[in-house]
């Protein structure tokens, strides 16, 4: 008969002797921390996509700005667009830092690429495709923000964007 010695081992010659792996009893506890950076990781990388971008404006508004005369009427709303373009920067750049992030100090390629095209127009009318971009992915972060002033930011910025836009419309439909 076999059945004696098997059925009889204690438990502690089963595996059982070493410190138990409390991680196995809650699966989802590292998952849920893993994910919290992720988060806040792509929060981070989004508002820095948004603080390139306006830093990037505000690059090219100076310059589209800088070259009309000081009597122009249309130097004036450039003016206004360049500082709203600075500010957003500014504070996108002391957000991302409030909120724990690492801001960036890159300026996104809409610079070079505005200034690639010839001709106020057509460069007025790129800023105006760069600033709807701005909208869109303002409209994207919005719901991972959780942070009011974060939130309130980000919500006056779109509001801005979408006066700017309506503006350089405008001035674009005299100029034909
Ligand atoms: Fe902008």
């Amino acid at each position: 008969m076999k059945d004696k010695p098997a059925a009889r081992t204690p438990p502690a010659e089963t595996g059982f002797s070493s410190p138990p792996c409390y991680a196995a009893e809650f699966p989802g506890h590292f998952g849920e921390a893993g994910d919290v950076p992720d988060a806040a990781a792509e929060l981070t990388a989004r508002l820095n996509a948004l603080l390139e971008a306006e830093r990037a404006g505000a690059r090219v508004l100076a310059v589209l700005r800088d070259s009309l005369d000081s009597r122009s009427p249309v130097r004036g709303l450039l003016d206004q667009v360049q500082r709203d373009e600075g500010a957003n920067a500014v504070v996108l750049y002391k957000t991302i830092r409030r909120l724990g992030g690492e801001a960036s100090h890159e300026t996104g390629a809409f610079f070079q690429k505005t200034l690639a095209i010839d001709g106020l127009t057509e460069r007025l009318r790129f800023v105006n495709k760069g600033q709807a971009w701005v909208v869109r992915k303002i409209d994207e972060v919005l719901p991972l923000v959780d942070d009011d002033a974060a939130r309130a930011v980000l919500e006056n910025m779109r509001r801005s964007h979408l006066d700017n836009i309506a503006t350089c419309d405008a001035l674009l439909a005299e100029e034909g």
